[in-house]
């Protein structure tokens, strides 16, 4: 079943603008995506190892020098064709390196025998334009350079490329990542956070990974591009607790906005509304000074700015983009550090797709 193949996006945008007291406008644009899949979440890990002193930066040298401009030139063909693909790429990239480690275990498709992590429960969500860009990606380098690319290096080196297509910064890629042989949906959750953790749970989680605070912080700055589906947020604008209908820490224009997108009744579950309010397709560091004016999307990025233990990081980047991009960067390295495979553990796949026969 190909639900993960999103071929033709369907834009549905409407445009719609409140004024708040000081009379700014924002404009939101509602999206319709018709094709979709899922990410998830899942528990106990022993995949932190950091990889950084075996992954080197020369490691296609021999056995396909082009590699980093082959992809290039996929990625910004793709992007030009669906301008979703950036965001859709850098959330798969993150779903991958939290289930398993970065080793592409997110792109198996589920088979008979076994249920796949992009099949897991929570996957109305992991975006077809993501897995595309890196299947393509892997395909033009089978035709230059057969069997040598690992998927997971794949995904590494793509992800970074639409970053910074996009307006956000570039870091050199390590490589030498290994595809993994083991790809689980029950292996999601609990690995993945979700929009109802407290900052102390999401902390732990990405503690567990190797990353710190500040890591975390600058890597929720990947939500100043991309989508969220009403459910995500649609406990902050509803009914919200006993003493408030919206979420008191939530500019409440915006708020009422979003709920003629998103209705209480006939929910159209494909609905999303971005999760940069003010700039939706740019990489830069509006996000952060979004949530200082009660304008994050969801509740966890919200509370990144309320919570005494994020407040001082959300407010450095909000006051200056380039720590946000050095913060990003050097986090995004982090990332794709994460229980990497190297040496002759996993293998190199053939099609991203599927393990090996
Ligand atoms: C800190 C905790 C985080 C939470 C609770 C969270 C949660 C979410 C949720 C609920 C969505 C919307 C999914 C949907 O409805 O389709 C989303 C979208 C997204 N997330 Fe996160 N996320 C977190 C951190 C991250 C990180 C660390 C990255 C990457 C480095 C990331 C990248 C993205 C991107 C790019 C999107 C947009 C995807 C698209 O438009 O297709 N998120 N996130
Ligand atoms: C690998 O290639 C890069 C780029 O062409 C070059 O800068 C680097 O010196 C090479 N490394 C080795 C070990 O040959
Ligand atoms: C998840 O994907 C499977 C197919 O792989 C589908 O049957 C199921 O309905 C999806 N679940 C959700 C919540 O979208
Ligand atoms: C968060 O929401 C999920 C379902 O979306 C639920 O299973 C879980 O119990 C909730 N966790 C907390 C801490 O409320
Ligand atoms: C409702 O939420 C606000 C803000 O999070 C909180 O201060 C308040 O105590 C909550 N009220 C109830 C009755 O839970």
């Amino acid at each position: 079943m190909m639900i993960w193949r999103c071929k033709d996006n369907l834009l549905v945008p409407a445009l719609l603008h409140f004024s708040m007291a000081k009379t700014i406008f924002f404009f939101l644009m509602m999206m319709m995506i018709p094709c979709i899949t899922g990410a998830g979440a899942s528990s106990n890990n022993n995949d932190n190892r950091v990889g950084e002193e075996l992954l080197s930066y020369d490691f296609y040298n021999k056995s396909c020098p082009n590699v980093e401009r082959i992809i290039h030139n996929v990625v910004s063909q793709k992007l030009l064709e669906s301008p979703t693909t950036a965001a859709g790429a850098l959330r798969l990239f993150f779903h991958d390196c939290f289930v398993e480690g970065c080793d592409a275990s997110v792109l198996i498709a589920s088979s008979e025998t076994n249920k796949a992590e992009r099949d897991a429960e929570i996957n109305e969500s992991l975006p077809g334009d993501g897995f595309d860009v890196f299947f393509r990606s892997k395909r033009a380098l089978e035709l230059q350079c057969p069997g040598a690319v690992s998927c997971a290096d794949v995904i590494t080196i793509a992800t970074r490329d639409l970053v910074n297509l996009v307006g956000g910064p570039r870091w050199e890629v390590q490589k030498g990542r290994r595809d993994g042989l083991v790809s689980k949906a029950s292996r999601v959750s609990g690995n993945l956070p979700q929009v109802n953790h407290t900052i102390s749970q999401l902390i732990s989680l990405f503690n567990s990974k190797g990353l710190t605070v500040l890591d975390m912080v600058a890597l929720s700055g990947a939500h100043t591009i991309g989508f969220s589906h009403c459910k995500e947020f649609m406990p902050r604008i509803y009914a919200y607790n006993q003493t408030f209908d919206i979420d008191p820490t939530m500019d409440q224009g915006y708020a009422r906005t979003l709920r003629s997108p998103c209705p209480k009744k006939d929910l159209d579950p494909l609905v999303v509304a971005f999760n940069d309010v003010s700039s939706p397709t740019t990489f830069d560091n509006a996000y952060f000074r979004n949530l200082q004016k009660g304008l994050g999307l969801l509740a966890t990025d919200q509370k990144l700015f309320s919570d005494p233990m994020t407040h001082g990081y959300v407010s450095s980047m909000a006051k200056d983009q380039q720590i946000f991009f050095n913060y990003f960067a050097a986090a995004m390295i982090k990332l794709g550090n994460v229980g990497v495979k190297m040496g002759t553990d996993g293998e190199v796949r053939q099609d991203c797709g599927f393990f090996n026969p």
